[in-house]
């Protein structure tokens, strides 16, 4: 049986172009199968061996399949003489005796064929569901993705695949990303990538699609309690509470609304902006519960006409642009770090030092680890001998979360820095909701969207020493005295249990 195999192979091989595409047919086939079984025992996981198995070596034995025929035209117009006269010559003499179509050359041909073809498919469906996992997406072409790869492992989404919200559903967009991903291995080849990658992506799947999947806008409802700690630049880095109530829910014509109404079933905002980043609005509409439309028209912008047609139904990205690829304010990055406990805040001027540690400007990646190990140690060697000596592991173990921050944050290879892509959820950093909430877009009577400072939230507590005003000591005098306490009481209740 092999043997018949073999002298089927070497038949074939009637010149040195079929006999390359024999070679290569072969060695591909056997490449592939080593390689996938290492993949599938999970010898092998990096996402570039992943794309040589299934992208070269498929590749190299179709050239192959390709190149053997080629090689037996060649030499029949080389030789003049007819295809079967070559089989005859080249075979058993009785290879096709009683013709080609009944003989067990057929046979064998149409056997290779069907394997040939099985294997192919195989492997093209094996490649489409690989090419669809995030550690593909993200690794592949590594330092160009590195940056989303980074801020989705530490995301909410982390077990969300990539696809899920960059591909929607159905033949069209699959074969639409396919496409997409091919100008990208160009571009990345051939280095004419835009540093840093632009955003908002114009071509997003419709959240209707993607994140309704898994949210969807009637399962917000109530109020969402959000305390933010900030800490002083004083010695003792001094927290600071800032608590809100945020208005979640999505509300109905009868109960109070909220901020997911954007999004519910009945209601529409659709908005034109001036710049492809979104960031200043031509003008906003929105469907009022009678079913006219209400166009708020920037009054900054009207006179000088700048009309264009770059018309959008705000979605979820328009607030949630940052759900997955988070990227921290260094302020913000350092509070949370303090308040998770992960630097030691009993070291003098933390806050302070940590901040200018990370955001001093670094040419490489190395020179900022170095930079950042020595801005810490040399400022308590220099200010506090004590400490730099008694606590040399703390200020260790500050200096490893701070210059984590930092490999998080900045990805200098793809021009990404601290605020390369603002987050549109609030208002802290940039614009965010007041892109739209603000006294300049006013409807034909002059009134503006609202932006009230309790339209979105309450204030429970602002830039205070306690996460919320009642938890202070109560007034014995005051007349919500026994109000304070009550309230008091309920907050630390529900803190404990989490809500
Ligand atoms: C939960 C949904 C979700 C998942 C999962 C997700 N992304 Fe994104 N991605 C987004 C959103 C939303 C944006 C911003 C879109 C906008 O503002 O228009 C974005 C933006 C991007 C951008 C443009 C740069 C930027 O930050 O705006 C790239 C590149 C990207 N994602 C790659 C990836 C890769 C690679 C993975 C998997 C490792 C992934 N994404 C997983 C939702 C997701
Ligand atoms: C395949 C399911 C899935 C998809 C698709 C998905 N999410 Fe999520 N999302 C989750 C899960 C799971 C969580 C985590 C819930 C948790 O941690 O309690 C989450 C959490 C969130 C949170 C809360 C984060 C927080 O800090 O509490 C937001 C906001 C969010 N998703 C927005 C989005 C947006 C916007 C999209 C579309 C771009 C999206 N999600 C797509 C499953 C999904
Ligand atoms: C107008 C802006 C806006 C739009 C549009 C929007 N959201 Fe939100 N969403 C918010 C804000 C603000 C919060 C509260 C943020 C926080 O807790 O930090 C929030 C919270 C959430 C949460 C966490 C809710 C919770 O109760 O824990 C999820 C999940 C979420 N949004 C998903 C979505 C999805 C999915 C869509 C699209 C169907 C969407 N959002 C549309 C602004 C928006
Ligand atoms: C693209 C423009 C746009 C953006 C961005 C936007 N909004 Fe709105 N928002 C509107 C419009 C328009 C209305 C409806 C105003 C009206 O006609 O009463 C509205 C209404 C609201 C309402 C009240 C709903 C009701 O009728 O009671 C809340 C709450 C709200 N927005 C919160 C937010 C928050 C929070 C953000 C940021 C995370 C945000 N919005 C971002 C355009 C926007
Ligand atoms: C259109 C809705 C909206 C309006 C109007 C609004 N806010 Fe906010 N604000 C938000 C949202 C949403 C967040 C939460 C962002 C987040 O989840 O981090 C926020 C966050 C904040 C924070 C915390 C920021 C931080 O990180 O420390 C403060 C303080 C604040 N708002 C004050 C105000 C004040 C003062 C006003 C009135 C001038 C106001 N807000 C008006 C939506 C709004």
């Amino acid at each position: 049986m092999s043997t018949r195999y073999l002298n089927f192979i070497r038949s074939i091989s009637i010149c040195p172009t079929s006999r390359l595409g024999v070679i290569l047919v072969v060695l591909s086939f056997v490449c592939l199968v080593i390689l996938e079984l290492a993949r599938l025992l999970g010898i092998i996981t990096s996402a570039f061996a992943g794309l040589i198995t299934y992208m070269l070596f498929p590749a190299l034995f179709v050239i192959g399949l390709v190149l053997i025929p080629v090689g037996w035209c060649r030499i029949r117009k080389k030789t003049g003489k007819t295809t079967r006269e070559l089989i005859e010559k080249r075979f058993e003499s009785d290879a096709v005796k009683g013709g080609f179509l009944v003989s067990r050359l057929a046979r064998t041909i149409a056997l290779l064929s069907v394997i040939s073809i099985v294997f192919l498919a195989g492997f093209s469906m094996r490649m489409l569901s690989f090419m669809d996992q995030p550690v593909f997406c993200g690794t592949a072409c590594h330092s160009v993705m590195n940056p989303e790869w980074v801020t989705y492992q530490q995301s909410p989404h982390s077990r969300v695949a990539c696809v899920e919200c960059h591909v929607g559903e159905g033949a069209v967009s699959l074969i639409d990303s396919k496409l997409n991903g091919m100008w990208q291995m160009v571009s990345v080849t051939f280095d004419i990538l835009e540093r840093p990658i632009p955003t908002p992506v114009h071509q997003l799947r419709p959240a209707r699609e993607t994140c309704e999947k898994c949210h969807w806008p009637e399962k917000f409802y109530g109020n969402r309690i959000k305390r933010i700690v900030h800490y002083d630049t004083d010695e003792a880095s001094t927290p600071k509470y800032t608590t809100l109530s945020l208005k979640v829910d999505i509300g109905d014509q009868a109960s109070q609304q909220g901020i997911h109404w954007h999004v519910a079933e009945e209601n529409e905002v659709r908005y034109s902006s001036l710049d492809d980043e979104r960031e200043s609005m031509v003008w906003v509409e929105s469907k009022q519960p009678d079913g006219n439309i209400k166009r708020y028209t920037n009054r900054e912008l009207v006179d000088s006409g700048s009309e264009r047609e770059d018309i959008r139904q705000l979605d979820c990205v328009d607030c949630h642009n940052r759900a997955t690829h988070i990227y921290e304010m260094a302020l913000h990055a350092v509070d949370k770090r303090i308040q998770l406990g992960q630097m030691e805040r009993s070291l003098p001027f933390l806050k302070r030092e940590a901040v200018g540690a990370i955001t001093a400007n670094y040419p490489t990646k190395e020179a900022a680890m170095d930079g950042i190990a020595n801005h810490m140690h040399g400022f308590y060697r220099r200010n506090f001998p004590d400490i730099a000596n008694n606590k040399i592991a703390q200020i260790n173990s500050t200096v490893a979360v701070l210059q984590q921050i930092h490999s998080r944050n900045i990805h200098s290879e793809m021009n990404i820095t601290w605020d390369t892509y603002p987050n549109h959820i609030g208002h802290a950093n940039n614009k965010g909701c007041f892109r739209c909430h603000n006294s300049n877009l006013v409807d034909q009577e002059g009134e503006s969207i609202t932006y009230d400072c309790s339209y979105c939230h309450s204030i429970l507590a602002y830039d205070s020493d306690e996460p919320f005003r009642f938890l202070q000591t109560a007034d014995t005098t005051s007349l919500d005295y026994q109000m304070h306490l009550y309230l008091q009481e309920e907050f630390l209740n529900s803190s404990k249990t989490g809500h």
